[in-house]
């Protein structure tokens, strides 16, 4: 799967996709991203890409043409990638929607807005709008590194057993929770691993997890 990102803060995804299993998969070539900086597409010798909004009011506005040139650019390498723009204006994200973009054979094009917003009319280029949750960032960068992070564990080979991503939270959106696991030692400060994971029983132990949940 491709994932193109279009910021204008490159480096702060260095750390994210650089490090652990969304390095792994791009490693093991079952992801490629890609980083547009957004500043390369600002407009005369100052590459401006934001202004200040008609009618007034705080802050500045992301300009159109930039953001526009930009997908343009990423549609080239991928005509048929998923244009998303994460907002606290769009659908809630949850886990059903990770599953969706990850069953989906197209790429991903994120768009990371900053400032105060964005002009309006750039949605006519985006197929999806997602906010992570009721509260609003300075940006699109890390709701992007959460999209990309629930997406891309999701693909065939990136976490290690299948098992793992079946078992797990928040399966089904929010109905159901993940059973409480432990790891040696037996007993620490004084808390004991409960009895029924240490007896070996598996049927027991299957429905003590199921009961936990
Ligand atoms: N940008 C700022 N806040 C956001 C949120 N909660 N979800 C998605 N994008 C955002």
């Amino acid at each position: 799967m491709k994932i193109q990102i279009i910021t204008l803060f490159p480096p702060m995804f260095e750390g994210v996709l650089g490090n652990s299993m969304l390095w792994k998969a791009q490693d093991r070539g079952i992801v490629e991203y890609s980083i547009i900086d957004l500043r390369q597409f600002g407009l005369g010798s100052r590459r401006t890409v934001d202004d200040t909004p008609y009618g007034g009011g705080d802050g500045m506005l992301l300009k159109p043409e930039p953001i526009v040139a930009a997908i343009e650019q990423a549609k080239k390498h991928d005509p048929d990638a998923h244009v998303l723009l994460p907002t606290p204006r769009g659908k809630l994200y949850k886990q059903s929607e990770a599953k969706r973009l990850a069953a989906d054979t197209n790429g991903l094009i994120i768009v990371c807005p900053r400032y105060e917003g964005y002009d309006e009319r750039i949605t006519k280029w985006v197929d999806e709008q997602l906010c992570i949750g009721n509260y609003v960032l300075t940006g699109g960068e890390i709701p992007a590194m959460i999209i990309i992070d629930s997406v891309v564990r999701l693909l065939p080979g990136v976490l290690g057993g299948e098992t793992s991503v079946e078992v797990e939270s928040f399966q089904d959106d929010d109905k159901s929770v993940e059973f409480p696991q432990y790891t040696r030692p037996e007993m620490f400060e004084g808390i004991k691993v409960p009895d029924v994971l240490l007896n070996g029983n598996h049927g027991e132990i299957a429905k003590w997890r199921k009961a936990q949940q």
